[in-house]
Parts: C-alpha cells; structure tokens; sequence
C-alpha cells in the first residue's frame, strides 16, 4: 500500500438521475448525462493506517463527523474486497464547493476517494471498473471519473459505469444562491419519490428517451436541442420531486427568478438553458461566446462563476497532498489519531 492523491471535479447533468433501480448496488432506474467542469473540486488524500481499528476521515481540515466516516468507510470496504486486503486508511479531503449544498460535492467527492484508494490499495482498474467503484459511493459520482460529457449507463453492476461521449463544446454558469446544507439529501429525496410519486414510472420511461434524444443531440453538436432536453428534465425533475408525499420543494423564489432571467436573455438572443440539481443553485448552459456577458446579466442574483467542461479524476503527485487537520488547525486533528 502506498500514500495517494487525487483530484476529481464535479459534474452536473443534463438528463438527470432521480431514482435507484437497486440501493445496494447504486444502479440507476435509468441512465443519465453531465457534464463534468473544471471548477470546485475534490483533492484527496489517502494515507495507510495498518495499525488503526477505523477508518479516519478529515474533511476540510476537520476531523468528520461519525455519519461521514460511517459513509466512506463503508465505500472503502468495497475498495478493500476488490484488494483482499483489511488495512485502515486515514482520508484527508479537501473540497472546494459547500458540501451538500445541491452543487454535487458527493459526486466530486466519491470520485476523488476512489482515484485515490484504488491507487492506494494498488488496484489497477480499467477507467469503466474505477467509474462503477466510484458509483457505489454516490451514484452521480461515475460520471466524474471521465471528463467532460459523459453518459452512465443504466444497466446491470457490469454494465453501469460513465464514458464521455463526443458533444460541442460549452460553458455553464453557476449561479450559487444558496451555500446551507440541504434539508433533505437527494439520496433521501430520491427513495421518497419512487417510494410516493404517482408520476414516477413515467419519469423514468421519458427519461429513457430524453437520454437517447440527448446523446444524438450531442453527437450534431445540436445545441440547441442540447439546451431544451436539459431545462425541460430539469423542470421535470423538479415537478416529481414536488410531487412526492410529504411535498419536497429544493427551487426557492430566486432560483425560479433565475430561470425567468434566462428564457428573457433567449427572447434577447443569448440561447441559454437552465437546469438545477437537488438545492436553489442553478447551473446555465450557454456557448463560449455569450458566457460572459450572460453571467454579467445574472451577477444580481447570487454568485456567478463560468466554468467549462473539466478534467476526468486523476492521481496528483506527493507535493499536492492534503494536510493534516491539525496542520491546518491545531485543535481540529485532536483525538484523530489512532
Ligand atoms: C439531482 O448521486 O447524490 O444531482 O446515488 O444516492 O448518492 P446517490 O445520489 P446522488 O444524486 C444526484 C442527484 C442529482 C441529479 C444528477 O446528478 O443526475
């Protein structure tokens, strides 16, 4: 075993993954698309603990807390099956987006993890059997582990991994309304919904379809049949998830605000589409051309930042390892030693 570092970006879709097929597994009622940016990232470190009893998780130079750990260490048995082996690891993360704020820090998150304790446990693993490690930390974060537009496949544990596929390029403005942690987690949300909705099947059959209609759209370089797939999922996905009992509601009055700004600026000939993942924060797709000005248009309503298509996860060198907590703040790191 070996100490390791990675990076890993998160991504947010544009045909959406609302809904588990199996929980155990982590596969998708149905397949999904994203784009992966290049912005708000995941770097984390992976250090062997032989002689420690659990695993240790520091994130953002804080020991976590236990239902954190729990979660990770859970995934890292996976990595530990696939090795044979039972060592300990301590994991240090540090995260550049607001952790469950609905701005996918999960998928950056378990994208990172696996990069790292993959390479940490000495698996060589394909780039599709590191995407399925990855799923089974977080669904979304398959689709961090390729760069740029990548698809996840529905299907079974085999067949269920994320590959980028040819698309044109663009740009996406974020427009970050809100940084709280989220009421509900999607992972929650998600079981609601399957569990309440009497919308769901039809979701997941139109969804189907909107993914087979996205990925031609992608291959035309279509970007405008891009944009509408993805606002009308959104919305979609955003009208099940009301539609659960009791009522979930993640778009607050400035991200409908948000979307109403957006279809003007299509009215003015700025072609942009919004979508928005499980919080208020909404994410544009807009061509590289019109990103500026359109984000300047949207500056009034939270912080904006252009980001375009990202790297997929991988491996740093010894020199970006992530300090320990109590490196970066002495009575944090206390009692994390084992
Ligand atoms: C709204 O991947 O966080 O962002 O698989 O339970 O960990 P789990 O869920 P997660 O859900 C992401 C939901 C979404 C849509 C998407 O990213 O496709």
């Amino acid at each position: 075993m070996r100490t390791t570092t990675a990076r890993a970006y998160p991504n947010i879709a544009l045909v959406k993954y609302w809904g588990k097929a199996d929980e155990e597994l982590i596969l998708p009622a149905a397949g999904s698309l994203s784009l992966t940016l290049n912005h708000f990232e995941t770097t984390t470190t992976v250090v062997p603990a032989p002689d420690a009893e659990t695993d240790v998780l520091e994130l953002d130079g804080a020991l976590a807390d236990p239902g954190q750990t729990d979660r990770i260490s859970t995934f890292l048995d996976h990595v530990r099956a696939l090795a044979g082996r039972d060592d300990r690891v301590l994991v240090r993360s540090r995260n550049s987006v607001p952790t469950g704020a609905g701005l996918a820090s999960s998928a950056s998150g378990f994208a990172a993890l696996a990069t790292a304790a993959a390479a940490a446990f000495d698996l060589d693993l394909a780039p599709r059997d590191l995407s399925r490690l990855a799923r089974r930390g977080s669904g979304s974060a398959c689709r961090s582990i390729p760069d740029g537009i990548a698809v996840w496949h529905a299907g079974d544990d085999a067949a269920s991994f994320a590959e980028t596929v040819p698309a044109p390029d663009m740009r996406m403005i974020i427009v970050t309304v809100n940084r709280a942690r989220k009421a509900v987690s999607s992972r929650e949300a998600m079981r609601l919904t399957a569990a309440t909705s009497p919308f769901y099947s039809g979701w997941v059959t139109s969804t189907e379809d909107y993914l087979e209609q996205m990925v031609a759209a992608c291959a035309a370089g279509d970007f405008t049949r891009i944009g509408e797939i993805t606002e009308s999922h959104a919305l979609r996905m955003h009208g099940l998830i009301q539609s659960t009992v009791p009522p979930i509601r993640f778009l607050n009055p400035t991200s409908h605000a948000i979307f109403d700004a957006v279809a003007e600026a299509r009215e003015s000939g700025i072609e942009a589409y919004s979508t928005a993942d499980a919080g208020p924060n909404v994410a544009v797709i807009v061509r590289p051309a019109d990103a500026e000005a359109l984000a300047e248009k949207l500056s009034g309503f939270g912080d904006v930042r252009v980001v375009g298509p990202g790297p997929g996860a991988h491996l740093l060198t010894a020199d970006d390892a992530v300090p320990p907590a109590d490196a970066v703040n002495p009575a944090a790191g206390e009692g994390s030693r084992a």
